[in-house]
């Protein structure tokens, strides 16, 4: 998988992974995710993602009226192994890595991203553990962890390299 463009949407989270990051170059956090959604509603085009209320990036998400969704190449997926295995909370986890985050208008991005969403978020929402319908995903993995928020952020621009 060497270009994100050739990935099929359905893959495009779930298998090439991406970040969703929020806050300003100078405090910002950023965390890998596999959930995602690409759409439409309200006549907007949006992309929503799913953070847990556990990670630090969700401070930030809550807090930030932008936030942006970014994809890389493939030979950069052990920094987003890094990034989703680590806490900002711990420390400047993004040094770590071999990315570049860059200022862009109200939020930040990433240098070395092949394609990033800019959002401005228009809905949030905690989901509801009563309405999940399939008890394999009810009464699995939010048996530990509380449920994700949901984001949704309207795409107000696409920046493709
Ligand atoms: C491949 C992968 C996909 C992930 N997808 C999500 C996701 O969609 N939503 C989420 O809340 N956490 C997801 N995580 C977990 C966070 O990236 C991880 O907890 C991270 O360390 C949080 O960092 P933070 O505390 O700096 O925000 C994923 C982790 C990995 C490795």
């Amino acid at each position: 998988m060497a270009e994100n463009r050739s990935v099929p949407v359905f893959d495009l989270f779930s298998r090439q992974w991406g970040l969703a990051t929020a806050g300003t170059l100078d405090h910002f956090n950023t965390c890998t995710i596999a959930w995602g959604t690409l759409g439409t509603i309200w006549g907007r085009s949006v992309c929503t993602v799913f953070i847990n209320e556990l990670r630090y990036t969700n401070e930030f998400m809550r807090d930030n009226e932008y936030f942006t969704v970014s994809f890389f190449p493939e030979s950069y997926r052990e920094d987003l192994e890094l990034l989703g295995r680590e806490s900002g909370r711990d420390g400047d986890k993004v040094a770590r890595t071999k990315l570049t985050p860059v200022s862009h208008g109200n939020c930040v991005i990433f240098k070395e991203a092949c394609l990033t969403y800019v959002c401005r978020k228009i809905y949030w929402d905690r989901m509801s553990v009563d309405q999940m319908l399939d008890p394999g995903v009810r009464d699995g993995m939010y048996q530990k962890m509380p449920p994700h928020d949901e984001y949704i952020g309207e795409i107000v621009e696409v920046i493709e390299a």
